[in-house]
């Protein structure tokens, strides 16, 4: 019997806009302060919606287990007109199963085998071309540039060079730029009307290269083909609409999210000299036939783990969870209303002092000591039925990019440069990360 609960603590700030602006400030800051205030369950009104605002492995776990039960998954009105409404992380239930079912194939952690030459070559093609430049590199832009060419590859195949891929990567950008505005009006000079544009265009420069694809009748073994080749259980396929709105979902998720972790480990590493040579000698330190890169070898870097899971730990890439309640619902003695944003906080959740020893500290070794943490206490692919679908992938790039880059490269920072994080769309350095850049 839920009726007889109290409401979580909280405000609801003021009328129509809530608490959004604060919110969308400083993320971080904002749900530090009411942590602090109301615990770790708390009320608040943003992005347009009543929300719930949960932290900790407890509230994660009732959250990742209640989809379809007492809540569904439901990003804010501005990421549902940017993503569009028909794609895999936007709608739910069944139709939600059957299209995870569609390309799960391609990313069991099996079917990257294939796949990592490419990511060897395009890594080492960028990364001589980053040395041969021999001044400063903004590790954020270089590594978008080369995540984007990775992620392109994976969807498109070979066809991949026949599209303008810096024009699809600023789209992409434009689109993330104004997925987390406050003030989602239509208005070409503001980040939301920009984005809403940008996805327009993006669709328009999509449509008729999936068309000659579909008309060629030539299966590829690649995401496109497969979402061509696609069929639900009564037989019917998906439109080129809903195809290119999923490619566009694939090369944003598939791209800013490894982008983020890569310039954030860069960073973390290069402000950790030990962290460093560790990872270092771990790369050194391989015999010659586990160098060569395969899923085996890269199985074999347990120090080069460890330094992604606590980046991600620190810096969790998406920064932030959402889910609405199909019904009231009582977590942690609370009543949830039916209709209810439910907003998981994973950045929180990392740094909880009851589970976590020294939070602050980028501690690498913590993930080789035995020190243990009940599950769900470290979430930066989410989990239950929305884990990230391309972790795999992600692992393997991520460890791909960073082991070539540890035996062959060195990176500096450029001293007097703007390091404070920005939260959205995605937690970076305001500068970007500037290195000086050269071989080893
Ligand atoms: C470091 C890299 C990455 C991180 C931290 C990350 C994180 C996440 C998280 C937290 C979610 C769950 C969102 C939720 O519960 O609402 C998610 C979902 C998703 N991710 Fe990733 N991701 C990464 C890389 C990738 C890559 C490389 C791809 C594609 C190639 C990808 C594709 C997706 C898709 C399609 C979903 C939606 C799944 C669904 O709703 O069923 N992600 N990701």
């Amino acid at each position: 019997m839920t009726e007889t609960l109290p409401l979580p603590p909280g405000e609801t700030g003021l009328p129509l806009i809530g608490e959004t602006l604060a919110f969308v400030r400083s993320p971080r800051e904002f749900t530090a302060k009411r942590e602090q205030k109301y615990g770790k369950v708390f009320r608040t009104h943003i992005l347009g919606a009543e929300s719930v605002i949960l932290i900790g492995h407890a509230a994660n776990h009732w959250a990742f287990s209640g989809e379809d039960k007492y809540l569904q998954n439901r990003w804010s009105y501005g990421v549902r007109q940017i993503l569009g409404a028909d794609t895999m992380s936007l709608i739910n239930g069944e139709r939600h199963r059957e299209r995870r079912r569609m390309v799960t194939p391609h990313f069991k952690y099996e079917s990257m085998s294939h796949f990592v030459p490419s990511i060897e070559a395009l890594s080492r093609q960028h990364m001589e071309r980053w040395a041969n430049q021999g001044s400063v590199l903004t590790i954020e832009h270089a590594m978008r540039t080369l995540a984007f060419e990775i992620i392109a590859l994976f969807i498109f195949s070979d066809e991949a060079d026949q599209l303008d891929l810096p024009y699809l990567s600023e789209l992409s950008k434009l689109c993330a730029d104004g997925m987390f505005t406050p003030i989602t009006i239509n208005l070409p000079f503001l980040p939301f009307g920009k984005a809403l544009k940008a996805r327009k265009d993006f669709m328009n420069y999509l449509r008729p290269f999936v068309q000659k694809r579909r008309e060629s009748g030539q299966h590829k073994a690649d995401v496109l083909g497969t979402l061509l080749a696609a069929r639900d259980s009564e037989g019917n396929g998906l439109s080129d609409e809903t195809i290119v709105e999923e490619i566009h979902l694939l090369l944003f998720a598939g791209h800013d999210t490894t982008v983020t972790s890569n310039t954030n480990i860069l960073l973390h590493l290069a402000q950790n000299p030990h962290a460093l040579q560790c990872a270092r000698d771990e790369q050194n330190a391989l015999a010659p036939d586990d160098r060569v890169f395969n899923l085996d070898t890269l199985k074999k870097m347990p120090y080069l783990d460890a330094v992604i899971h606590e980046s991600m730990r620190l810096i969790p890439p998406i920064a932030g969870m959402f889910r609405i309640t199909i019904q009231d619902v009582e977590f942690n003695g609370y009543r949830i209303p039916k209709g209810t944003v439910i907003l998981l906080n994973p950045a929180r959740t990392h740094r909880d002092e009851t589970v976590w020893k020294n939070v602050e500290d980028y501690n690498p070794d913590r993930w080789l000591s035995g020190e243990k943490q009940p599950p769900f206490s470290h979430i930066p692919f989410g989990g239950g039925p929305r884990l990230c679908l391309g972790q795999n992938f992600a692992m393997v790039e991520m460890k791909l990019i960073l082991s070539l880059l540890l035996r062959g490269y060195r990176w500096e920072l450029v001293p007097h440069q703007d390091l404070t994080y920005r939260s959205l769309p995605f937690p970076l350095p305001k500068s970007g990360v500037t290195v000086q850049f050269s071989r080893l």
